[in-house]
């Protein structure tokens, strides 16, 4: 595993971390000994980063995290978000007793004094001209309550915006071969600002693993089912915003471009690893063998440059017009 600053922290992070939504809910039903194994196969691989939300399965996914941490020696650095509890989820719930409560909240289920990383949440577009829901997150590092905080983000406009409060440290934001713009401008002034970039949904959540075909079908509680179309919450949160038919065709043709050895899945991460500005990439698993493989992308060698040229001429073909300029 190789290991990568993030952000002004002062962190190495792994470069393939793990991302803690699946083993919370809305993917199916995942047993707690398959997503305690998971995580541990991460650690014993490298991983030092974990994401996950309050939200996911209600506190399900913390609590498991600190389970898992609670009998591990490494240091493992857990990020986790706030904002998302509010209902309705509105600007103005980003408030500071709100706030605070949210981070009281994820103190206990993570079992901890101080979070590492708090983010916000996908927050709405308004937040990121209120200076004072950012003076909040600094009162609450202040206070000891966080160690330090950052954004995840739907559009790469927020992601830009929120690079200029001055002591974010992160933004999380969807980035995967189906999802490219964030490379053009918004990782150049990420990285002008030393501000770390998570790579979520890396996966396009599992369709470029390559291991899905038409016949695929998901139980009513994974959201690749209930949010297909944005029913439930924003569409690109389910394969990156992609039509699930057109992205099982735009995969078949990435097959012939995975080196010998690799599982597209590895080949999708290392992909993502390519590019610099990026601290880690966030890949959800259900299982230590999704978890240990997920890892183990971070040993591949770099994809030769025909490659990359080859991925970027696909999605120009077949995906951009799609989702390039909705996020
Ligand atoms: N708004 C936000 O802030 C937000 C939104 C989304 C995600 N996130 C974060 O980003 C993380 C990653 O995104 P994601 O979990 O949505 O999607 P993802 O990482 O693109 O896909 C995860 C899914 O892919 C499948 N998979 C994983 N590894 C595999 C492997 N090696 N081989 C085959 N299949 C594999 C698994 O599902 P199956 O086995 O069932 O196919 C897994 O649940 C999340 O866990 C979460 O921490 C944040």
């Amino acid at each position: 595993m190789l290991y990568r600053d993030f952000g002004r922290t002062g962190w190495q992070v792994s470069e393939v971390s793990f991302g803690a939504w699946p083993i919370g809910n809305a993917w199916g039903s995942v047993s707690d000994h398959d997503a305690l194994a998971a995580l541990h196969a991460s650690i014993d691989h490298g991983v030092n980063f974990i994401d996950t939300a309050d939200v996911y399965g209600d506190g399900r996914s913390e609590q498991l995290v600190a389970r898992v941490l609670a009998e591990r020696s490494e240091r493992v650095y857990v990020a986790t978000k706030a904002g998302r509890r509010l209902n309705p989820h509105n600007a103005a719930g980003y408030n500071r007793e709100n706030l605070t409560a949210f981070v009281e909240r994820s103190l206990r289920k993570l079992e901890v004094d101080a979070l590492d990383l708090l983010q916000l949440h996908c927050p709405p577009y308004e937040c990121y001209y209120m200076p004072e829901v950012f003076g909040i997150l600094d009162d609450l590092v202040r206070a000891g309550k966080l160690l330090f905080y950052g954004v995840s983000v739907e559009k790469v406009e927020e992601g830009l915006k929120a690079l200029e409060f001055p002591n974010l440290q992160s933004v999380q934001i969807i980035f995967n071969i189906f999802r490219q713009r964030p490379a053009e401008l918004f990782f150049e002034q990420a990285k002008r600002r030393k501000v770390g970039i998570l790579a979520r949904v890396p996966l396009a959540s599992g369709l470029l693993s390559g291991r899905m075909t038409a016949a695929t079908s998901f139980p009513p509680d994974d959201h690749r089912n209930f949010n297909a179309h944005g029913e439930a919450f924003d569409v690109g949160e389910t394969f990156s915003g992609v039509d699930f038919h057109e992205g099982l065709e735009a995969v078949e043709q990435l097959r012939p471009l995975v080196p010998s050895g690799a599982t597209p899945a590895q080949f999708a991460l290392r992909w993502i690893l390519m590019f610099d500005a990026v601290s880690c990439a966030i890949p959800g698993a259900k299982n230590a063998g999704q978890a240990a493989q997920n890892a183990m992308a971070s040993d591949l060698a770099p994809l030769p440059v025909d490659t990359m040229a080859r991925i970027r001429a696909l999605y120009d073909a077949r995906i951009r017009d799609r989702v390039h300029q909705r996020w």
